[in-house]
C-alpha cells in the first residue's frame, strides 16, 4: 500500500511465494504474462552464509534456476538481477573497482552471487533471445524520501546505515566501529554508499537498455565516491540533530580498508549516474526511522 502511496498509483499486486517453489512460480508467470523480471529475492547476510552455506546456495542459486525455468516456459526473456560488489576480490587493491576486476568472493554469500551470475550468463549464451542485466550493487542505503518505505531488519543489522539509525532512535546504545587503523584517511573503513532511489533508477535504466540493445550487460551501481564510517556517522548526526556515540572494536575478519566503484560503464551503458549524496541518504533514513518509531522525538 505504501509503495502505491509513494508512487501516486494503485498499489502493486503482491503474491507471496518461495522462489524455490516451482509450481507457485510457474503458475504466477503463466497467469501474469510478465514482460520482464526483476529478481531481488535472496539471502544476504555474509555472516549467516558462513554458518548456513547450503541454504544460501539453495535460495540464491537454486531459487534463481527455478525463476529461469518458469521464465523459459512462459516466454519471458528479460531479467534484471541484484548482484553485489562482494563478487570481486576486494582484497586485491584499493582503487575504484571496474567490472573486469578479478573475482574472489571470500564468503558463501559472495560465491552464491557469482554462481548466480554464471548461471544467468550461460542461459543468455544458450538462448540469443534472452537478455540479462546484472547489476553489482555497492552499498545501498537510505529510504524513500517520503519516509514511507525503508528497511526494518529483524536481526542486528550487518549494514552500517540501519545500525546507525537504530542508535539514533535509541534502540542501541552505540555504534561499534570495526577498526580505526585501516589505511584510509581517518583509519575507518571506506565504502561506496548509493541511495536506494538512485539504485531504483539504475534498475529502470537497465530494463530500458535490455529493450534497446537486445543484449545484456554487467554493470556496477554506486556513486564512485568512498566515504568512511566516521564520515557517515557525522552525516547522520547532522541529519538527526543528536549524537551518535561510537566505540572502536577489533577489525572484523574478511573486511577490507576501502571499496568503491568505477562508474564509467554505468554511464556508458545505462546513462546512469548517482544523484543523491550522503546527506540525502541520512535525511531519508531518519525520516523513515521516525515513521518506524513514532515515539522518537524529532531531534
Ligand atoms: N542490501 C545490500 O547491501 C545489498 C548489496 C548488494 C546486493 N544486494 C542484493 O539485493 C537483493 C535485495 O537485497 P535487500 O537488501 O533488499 O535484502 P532483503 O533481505 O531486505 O530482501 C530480500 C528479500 O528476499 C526475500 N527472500 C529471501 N529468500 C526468499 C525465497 N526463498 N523466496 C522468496 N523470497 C525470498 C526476503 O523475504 C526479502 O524480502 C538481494 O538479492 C541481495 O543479495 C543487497
Amino acid at each position: 500500500d505504501r509503495i502505491g502511496q509513494a508512487a501516486g498509483r494503485p498499489a502493486p499486486r503482491v503474491v507471496e511465494a518461495d522462489i524455490r517453489d516451482r509450481t507457485a512460480i510457474h503458475d504466477l508467470m503463466e497467469r501474469s504474462q510478465f514482460d520482464a523480471v526483476m529478481h531481488f529475492a535472496g539471502l544476504k547476510s555474509v555472516s549467516d552464509s558462513v554458518s548456513r552455506p547450503a541454504e544460501y546456495f539453495d535460495v540464491n542459486v537454486g531459487g534463481l534456476v527455478t525463476v529461469i525455468q518458469a521464465m523459459k516456459s512462459n516466454g519471458v526473456r528479460k531479467l534484471v538481477f541484484s548482484s553485489s560488489a562482494t563478487v570481486y576480490d576486494l582484497g586485491a587493491g584499493q582503487g575504484a573497482i571496474r567490472e573486469d576486476a578479478p573475482f574472489g568472493p571470500n564468503n558463501p554469500y559472495g560465491q552464491s552471487k557469482l554462481m548466480a551470475e554464471q548461471v544467468l550468463q550461460a542461459q543468455e549464451a544458450a538462448a540469443p533471445d534472452w537478455s540479462v542485466g546484472i547489476l553489482r550493487y555497492f552499498n545501498p542505503a537510505g529510504a524513500h524520501p517520503s519516509g514511507l518505505i525503508g528497511e526494518c531488519p529483524a536481526d542486528p543489522p550487518d549494514n552500517l546505515l540501519p545500525y546507525i539509525a537504530q542508535v539514533a532512535a535509541g534502540q542501541r546504545q552505540y555504534l561499534g566501529i570495526f577498526g580505526d587503523d585501516w589505511d584510509t584517511p581517518d583509519g575507518t573503513g571506506v565504502r561506496d554508499y548509493v541511495h536506494i532511489t538512485d539504485l531504483a533508477r539504475g534498475h529502470l535504466a537497465s530494463l530500458d537498455a535490455l529493450e534497446r540493445d537486445g543484449h545484456g550487460h554487467v554493470v556496477n551501481l554506486g556513486t564512485g565516491r568512498g566515504l568512511s564510517v566516521q564520515d557517515v556517522r557525522r552525516a547522520y548526526e547532522h541529519a538527526c540533530g543528536r549524537e551518535i556515540p561510537f566505540r572502536i572494536l577489533p577489525r572484523r575478519p574478511g573486511d577490507v580498508a576501502s571499496c568503491y566503484c568505477d562508474t564509467q560503464r554505468a554511464r556508458d551503458v545505462l546513462g546512469f549516474e548517482a544523484r543523491q549524496d550522503v546527506d540525502a541518504i541520512c535525511a531519508s533514513s531518519w525520516k523513515w526511522v521516525r515513521h518506524l518509531y513514532p515515539e522518537v522525538s524529532p531531534s
